[in-house]
């Protein structure tokens, strides 16, 4: 059984440079990792906890076999579809022939959170220099090229690549802008309206609605619409950027991303209670963000969309991202699932099942409905004109109508 060994960095707060917090060992065959710290990080007084659900400090961790050996932090900062095409066209190999080891391995400093992963103690420290804005074009060009199957510029292949280690499946790339990271997610010729405009509307109106939001911009690139939000991971200091740890809500469960059955939000919930620095402001805001997926129809929700920062005594809710609505055709079916079961009845998507649940956010029925209501009015109220502000025409309107409910404009 082939045994690879991984040195496990970490940039403590503020720090822009790593020092080595513990050894990974991983068995490709049948998918074990153990992860054990280092002595010497270990008596860092800043020491933080590369995982604080799975690798708490002091106490030794069980060996981890979800997520092929992965730990859930391990597996976070690990692309998804759309990084391990950008990695798997380098490599000239198909993208499934590839291990979770040569993801791992080949990710690169824009990978989310505040860990990195070497081959040896004495790796030299990797530089972060992302793509630049003033590359977006290029970039959103071999993007394109690489989901369509074409051969693509090499030398842009490899910068896209430096900017696409965080997860997901839409292309995508990390860029620096006037001193800060931005992430930049581009069209993609799947779509059926323009995403990243609709992603940017959707943002508009969460934080008109008084959700947790990142910065946002829209950009037009040679006539094309990129969305543009900034790292929320990542914060600029004199000579870079300081990185801030993160688990998905995937990883703060503990579970695989092929237990689909098993995913709820009571779940997520509780572990909110356990590790959240503030659990009941993250609760509510939880539970704000579940009546706004259901209005706007997003039922792309599942627990890699929902992430956590880790602060020094636990983690805290990220802001919101990843949020759209769905394609709705009027008429064509009225029932829609969110991507974990929350309440009475499952995962159907209506405010009362989510207020059936009011007790696993720490709310009072009447708080719960309450809420509800708040979020349903600001919504009803708010998307025509986040959409138009957002430069949607008449016609999109007339499409996305139906996606928050309303049938004619
Ligand atoms: N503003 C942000 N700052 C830092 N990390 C982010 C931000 N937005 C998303 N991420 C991370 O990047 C991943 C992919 O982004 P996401 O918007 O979910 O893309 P996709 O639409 O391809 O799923 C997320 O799962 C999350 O880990
Ligand atoms: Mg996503």
């Amino acid at each position: 059984m082939a045994t690879t060994r991984v040195y496990v960095f970490c940039y403590l707060p503020g720090s822009l440079e790593a020092v080595p917090a513990g050894l990974f060992d991983h068995d490709e065959r049948p998918g074990v990792g153990s992860f054990a710290y280092g002595r010497q990080y270990l008596e860092r007084p800043n020491a933080l906890p590369a995982d604080c659900v799975a690798l708490p400090l002091g106490v030794e961790a069980a060996p981890v076999t979800t997520n092929g050996g992965l730990y859930g932090v391990f597996r976070d900062a690990t692309p998804d579809y759309w990084g391990r095409l950008v990695i798997a066209a380098g490599l000239r190999s198909p993208p499934e022939s590839l291990t979770e080891m040569d993801y791992l391995m080949h990710t690169h400093a824009t990978r989310v959170g505040n860990l990195d992963f070497r081959a040896s103690l004495d790796a030299p420290e990797p530089s972060l220099a992302p793509p630049e804005f003033q590359d977006i074009e290029a970039l959103l060009e071999t993007a394109e090229g690489l989901e369509q199957g074409r051969s693509v510029d090499e030398r842009v292949r490899v910068l896209l690549e430096r900017g696409s280690s965080l997860g997901g499946a839409r292309p995508k790339c990390t860029l620096a802008r006037d001193g800060e990271l931005w992430l930049a997610k581009f069209p993609s010729h799947q779509d059926w309206i323009s995403v990243p405009r609709l992603e940017f509307a959707t943002m508009q109106l969460a934080t008109r609605c008084g959700l947790k939001t990142p910065e946002a911009r829209l950009e037009s690139v040679g006539g094309r619409d990129v969305y543009l939000v900034r790292r929320f991971d990542r914060e600029a200091v004199p000579g870079g950027w300081a990185r801030r740890g993160y688990l998905s809500a995937l990883s703060l469960a503990e579970w695989d991303e092929r237990d689909r059955d098993r995913w709820s939000y009571r779940t997520v919930a509780d572990r909110i209670r356990r590790h959240a620095v503030h659990p009941g402001r993250d609760l509510r805001e939880l539970f704000r963000r579940i009546a706004f997926n259901i209005l706007v129809r997003n039922t792309d929700d599942h627990p890699r969309n929902h992430g956590f920062l880790l602060e020094p005594g636990g983690v805290s809710l990220s802001p919101l991202f990843d949020v759209e609505p769905a394609r709705v055709r009027s008429g064509v079916g009225t029932d829609y699932f969110l991507a974990m079961s929350v309440g009475e009845e499952g995962r159907v998507a209506s405010l009362a099942n989510l207020c059936s649940a009011a007790p696993t956010f720490n709310l009072s029925r009447a708080e719960a409905e309450d809420l509800t209501r708040q979020m349903q009015e600001c919504v009803a109220s708010t998307w025509r004109d986040a959409l138009e502000q957002a430069g949607f025409d008449k016609c999109d309107m007339a499409i996305l109508a139906p996606s928050f409910g309303a049938q004619v404009l």
